[in-house]
């Protein structure tokens, strides 16, 4: 690879340790990918955050950087950790957990990371702009980062997450490049979809479709009328889940399809493929959910104040975890939001979600409108799932 003055005196070592051996990540990834140089990045997301998933082996190499002297160069926030940071305790979260979760968010603190976590960073402030080349690990994100804001990020694994924090620089392969940027795979969408479990169950079908496939294609997708940010943010999380895409096109609505043309053959959505694709991980009216949470990928302001709005004056019959991230949950505590949604006795928690908390075994049947964390939490907690609309959610709880 070709490499800059700057970036060869990192991988010799005259900016210490780790940052010697964050070049060396990205040189080896960059020469498997036939990257021919690295390119600056503005922006870094770093996933695997929540001790439940890194043990002792991922915090030794988070110590090992840290140790070496490792700093963040560029903006760099992180992914949900396995607790709320400030009120892990009435998560039921045990204190062996918490004291090594917070061993985790002190060393990402020592290298100048912002302990912000959550996966809807563009929600609080790590927000890229149209063009930009950002190097993001959280697949909902990238996939929201890409394709929504336009931005340019692979999805980084953790090491190489790091390694682009402390260097400020990631190879330049993949979809940093405009040509691997272009759809080959086009949709049109014979529905009017206005919820987020229903923009999920579109993840779901497109995802599969594409799963299929011997190379990941890039989606073009026309129709389904308008789509919101939380509709967006929803569909992200299914389609990276459910078909591994960090990328789509959505005419009129992400800025790349303004200029893209759609792929010829169109493969045809309708509503009978997406009522499929939701009884497909849906146990059924009869299935009582024990479990209830909002915020998969982490929730709005605006669905807080919904939230807020149904609950006011009422109570919840099950535990219910209301997922979002800090600087969100400070608006919401601002706003009065907060009080209201604990008198009724749900909870806000931050900087987690109901995947990466360690809860196996805690609860049976989830209720949820998110497709992303169905396949989670059947696949990791080996829970059963209910797939509804943001409001029957919360009804849910109330029953
Ligand atoms: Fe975010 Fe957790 Fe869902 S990280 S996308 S809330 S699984």
């Amino acid at each position: 690879m070709e490499l800059t003055s700057l970036e060869s005196e990192m991988l010799e070592g005259k900016y210490g340790r780790a940052t010697r051996k964050a070049m060396e990540i990205l040189v080896a990834l960059g020469t498997i990918y036939s990257a021919e140089k690295m390119v600056p990045v503005s922006s870094v997301q770093i996933a695997g955050v929540s001790y439940d998933n890194l043990g002792e082996a991922g915090l030794g190499f988070l110590a090992e950087m840290a140790d070496g002297g490792g700093k963040s160069r560029v903006l760099t926030t992180l992914n949900p950790a396995g607790m709320d940071v400030e009120n892990w305790q009435a998560l039921g979260i045990n204190d062996d957990f918490a004291r090594d979760q917070m061993r985790v968010i002190e060393t990402f603190a020592r290298m100048g990371v912002i302990t912000t976590c959550t996966c809807t960073p563009y929600l609080v402030g790590n927000l890229p702009h149209f063009g930009e080349h950002i190097a993001w690990a959280e697949s909902s994100a990238v996939c929201y980062a890409n394709s929504v804001l336009g931005a340019r990020t692979n999805r980084e694994g953790g090491p190489s997450a790091i390694a682009a924090s402390l260097t400020g620089r990631t190879p330049l392969y993949g979809f940093h490049l405009t040509e691997n940027r272009k759809p080959s795979i086009s949709f049109k969408i014979e529905a009017h979809l206005t919820e987020n479990h229903e923009f999920g169950a579109l993840g779901i079908v497109i995802g599969r479709k594409l799963e299929a496939a011997a190379q990941k294609p890039v989606s073009y997708i026309q129709g389904g009328g308008y789509a919101s940010l939380e509709n967006l943010k929803s569909f992200c999380a299914s389609l990276a889940t459910y078909g591994g895409a960090a990328l789509f096109h959505w005419e009129g609505i992400t800025p790349e399809s303004f200029h893209l043309p759609a792929p010829v053959d169109q493969i045809l959505i309708g509503q009978k493929d997406l009522e499929q694709a939701v009884s497909a991980i849906n146990d059924g009216p009869s299935v009582e959910a024990d479990f209830i949470s909002l915020g998969c990928p982490h929730l709005s302001i605006q669905e807080i104040s919904k939230i807020a709005e149904r609950l006011q004056g009422r109570a919840v019959k099950k535990t219910f975890w209301i997922t979002t991230a800090r600087p969100t949950k400070q608006i919401a505590d601002r706003m009065g939001y907060t009080q209201i949604i604990e008198d009724a006795g749900a909870i806000i928690a931050a900087d987690t979600c109901c995947v990466v908390a360690p809860i196996k075994g805690r609860f049976k049947v989830l209720a949820t409108d998110s497709a992303k964390a169905c396949y989670y939490a059947y696949a990791k907690n080996n829970s059963r799932t209910k797939l509804m609309s943001f409001d029957q959610v919360i009804d849910e709880a109330l029953k």
